[in-house]
């Protein structure tokens, strides 16, 4: 029974020496069957990479997957990671820092024309301010760990040194681990809760010709709109859509190889990953518009009351139909008794 056990501990070993052993080996047989100068100089393995484009071996153990230590894919996973990816996220968020700074310099703040009415209307329920900062929370959070993956190890590393890096990075690959699920239900009960007043509307073409007035610095031009404007249905659509990717890709990486081969995963974090560069570049310009970008707009989602007069002039079609909804019912005029 014990030596029956010994060789349970010995197998794998056993078999796991015989295939870092092959694949050592493996170099000077590939060469001489590709014809190439084997000797010391010339083995390197760029150049058996570009002649093999893979290196395999085999192995006995059940992980079928260990037998394969560099794949073309792989490598051109790495060079995306390593490269362009740094690059689109780079571009994708300074770039659009950029253009808000350009734009609130040129533009100014939006104001509200009329002014405050001191009337207070209410824009959003506590359940949607519930909904919208958990969402909100959960994606500062993935945002910022997740840019830990792609700058973390360029820009944070030699600031603070490799061992508190270290440390920061796991509770960072935790919290990017734990928080997604919230992120995740969070846009979940968006969806569910504001998916009607996000389709598209007879009011769109013309918010888009005018650009929703927001480039007239004399804050004169509102084109109508319903409860969310065409700007706001883009942000709404790219923050489902753009978390719908995100928690298609997530889950394949939560549970690795679970629903995915090697290529499959490789695939998964292509999107994950632009679409998350993309969408933290879409979330700034939300996040300016929301604060600093339009004066009373930050109410809306703080106390979920607005000023009757932000809401006129921002979304005229939706208050006008709030106030039918409020004004008080008449009583049908009683049926006039027919004479005796
Ligand atoms: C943390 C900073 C954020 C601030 C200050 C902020 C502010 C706001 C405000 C004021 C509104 C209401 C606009 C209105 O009255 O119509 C709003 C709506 C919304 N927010 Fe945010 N938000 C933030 C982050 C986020 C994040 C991270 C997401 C999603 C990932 C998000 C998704 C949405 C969506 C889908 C809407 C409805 C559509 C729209 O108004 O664009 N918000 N937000």
């Amino acid at each position: 029974m014990q030596v029956w056990n010994l060789g349970r501990l010995v197998a794998p070993a056993v078999a796991m020496f015989i295939l870092a052993f092959g694949l050592l080996i493996l170099p000077s047989g590939a060469q001489e069957a590709s014809g190439s100068n084997p000797t010391a100089q010339a083995v390197n393995e760029q150049q058996l990479l570009d002649e093999l484009n893979k290196i395999q071996g085999r192995v006995s153990i059940p992980d079928g997957k260990a037998a394969t230590l560099q794949q073309p894919q792989g490598r051109d996973y790495r060079g995306f990671h390593e490269g362009a990816l740094p690059w689109i996220g780079g571009i994708a968020i300074l770039g659009m820092l950029l253009l808000l700074a350009l734009f609130y310099f040129f533009r100014g703040r939006i104001r509200t024309l009329a002014g405050e009415s001191g009337i207070r209307i209410l824009r959003f329920n506590a359940i949607e301010r519930l909904a919208h900062w958990t969402t909100a929370a959960a994606f500062i959070v993935l945002a910022i760990t997740g840019l830990n993956f792609i700058f973390g190890k360029r820009l944070l590393m030699p600031l603070i040194g490799p061992e508190a890096f270290s440390t920061w990075s796991v509770w960072a690959k935790y919290a990017h681990d734990f928080v997604a699920w919230a992120f995740m239900l969070g846009v979940l009960v968006i969806l569910v809760a504001w998916v009607w007043d996000n389709l598209p509307d007879r009011y769109d073409a013309n918010w888009l010709k005018t650009g929703g007035g927001m480039f007239d610095k004399s804050n004169r031009t509102h084109p109508p709109a319903a409860r969310f404007n065409t700007g706001q249905k883009l942000i709404f659509w790219a923050v489902v859509l753009g978390g719908i990717a995100l928690s298609a890709t997530g889950i394949l990486m939560l549970f690795p190889f679970s629903f995915a081969d090697v290529n499959g995963m490789q695939m998964a974090q292509y999107v994950h990953a632009t679409v998350g560069v993309l969408m933290i570049a879409v979330i700034i310009a939300h996040i300016y518009i929301g604060t600093l970008g339009m004066e009373g707009a930050y109410d809306a989602m703080g106390s979920g009351t607005v000023d009757l007069n932000w809401a006129k002039e921002h979304h005229s079609v939706w208050v006008a139909k709030e106030q039918a909804k409020a004004e008080p019912k008449v009583p049908p005029r009683a049926r006039p008794e027919p004479a005796e």
